[in-house]
């Protein structure tokens, strides 16, 4: 049995990559370290929470003391845990650079002192920057973030490289571009339209709403990362995506016509600040090389995941009274 230890796998994508992972690979056991933020929910892991190959430790990647309580043998380390709302880092960025990049050169630093098969970065489209109306990011293409967000998660990147370089932490990295699904916590896109759209609230399209995003579902990222662990050779960079873009607008009506709600729901807003205007991913290399692509027909997945938040009112429910964060506080007090 290897083991695999997960960082941020009580946020949307690291929870779904564990389920992932516990119902499809009989030859790994989890250790889900994760700090619950904001955007943490252990209730996301409700139904593995009793897997005798699931383990959950309380902790912070950017304190390195956590590191003297987790197990020497680990096989493998996939770092999920960031800070990931655009908006918010514009907001307010120290907390981006302290999780993101520091806790990131903290997990190399823990890799390095332990011997591990491999430590996957989870990163992101964003850290290529923004596209005109053609072309695709390519694995070569330059790092040009444009926001705090994408800026540390860029730098993490280049510490993730320069671990594997200078220290030989054999490492990969995966660039991805905007997932969706069950469990994604509803301040982004997707989920904040499903979510506002059943109450009868406004949704604030940002701009002229003609931004285009490359949407892919999260469990074909799942898979994609899973394939890197397995198949991926140590140093590359792999580019993740769906295939599919779509403008803002578009996707908004889209939700809006599932839901039965009127368009008139939808409010103009203000503009994001730096707001890139398209993404794209080029997905031939993992494709060529690894023999991965994303298998979720997007219109099919939509109507799932439209379904899913649908059925899970309690789950948004208690995101939007607070009590989901009691359990956070369970955890200080020891
Ligand atoms: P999320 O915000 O839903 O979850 C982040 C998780 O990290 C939470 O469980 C949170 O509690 C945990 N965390 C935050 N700070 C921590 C810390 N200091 N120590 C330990 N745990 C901490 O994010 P997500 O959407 O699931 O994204 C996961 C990763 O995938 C991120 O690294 C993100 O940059 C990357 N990514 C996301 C997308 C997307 O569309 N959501 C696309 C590409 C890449
Ligand atoms: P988001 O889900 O925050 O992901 P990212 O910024 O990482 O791509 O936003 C997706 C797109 O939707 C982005 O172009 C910003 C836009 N957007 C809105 O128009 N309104 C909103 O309320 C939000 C959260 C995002």
């Amino acid at each position: 049995m290897e083991t695999i230890l997960v960082t941020g796998g009580a946020g949307f994508i690291g929870s779904n990559f564990i389920r992932f992972v516990l119902s499809n690979f009989k030859e790994y056991q989890v250790i889900n370290l994760d700090f619950l933020t904001y955007a943490g929910n252990l209730s996301n892991l409700k139904d593995v929470e009793t897997d005798k190959k699931y383990k959950f430790i309380f902790g912070d990647i950017s304190d390195k003391k956590i590191f003297e309580r987790l197990p020497k043998n680990i096989d493998y380390i996939i770092n999920f845990a960031a800070e990931s709302h655009v908006d918010r880092s514009i907001q307010e960025a120290g907390i981006f650079l302290k999780t993101n990049v520091l806790g990131t050169l903290n997990l190399l630093e823990h890799a390095r002192s332990i011997s591990i098969k491999k430590f996957i970065q989870v990163s992101t489209d964003e850290v290529y920057g923004s596209l005109d109306e053609t072309g695709k990011f390519s694995e070569t293409t330059n790092l040009s973030p444009n926001n705090p967000y994408s800026a540390s998660k860029a730098s993490a990147d280049l510490f993730v490289n320069s671990y594997h370089k200078t220290h030989e932490v054999p490492a990969n990295i995966t660039r991805c571009s905007n997932n969706y699904g069950p469990y994604q916590f509803p301040e982004k896109l997707i989920p904040l339209t499903i979510m506002r759209a059943l109450n009868d609230q406004e949704i604030p399209v940002y701009g002229d709403g003609t931004n285009i995003r490359d949407w892919i579902h999260v469990e074909d990222h799942a898979r994609g990362i899973m394939t890197v662990l397995q198949k991926g050779k140590i140093g590359e960079i792999y580019n993740i995506g769906g295939g599919n873009e779509i403008q803002n607008i578009n996707l908004v009506k889209s939700i809006l016509s599932q839901l039965n709600k009127p368009f008139d729901l939808i409010s103009f807003v203000e503009d994001r600040k730096g707001h890139d205007k398209r993404y794209a991913i080029d997905f031939r290399k993992i494709h060529e090389k690894l023999s991965w692509s994303p298998k979720i027909d997007f219109k099919k997945g939509l109507e799932n995941t439209v379904q899913w938040y649908k059925n899970n009112i309690d789950w948004i429910r208690n995101i939007q009274d607070g009590s989901y964060l009691k359990i956070r506080e369970q955890f200080f007090k020891g």
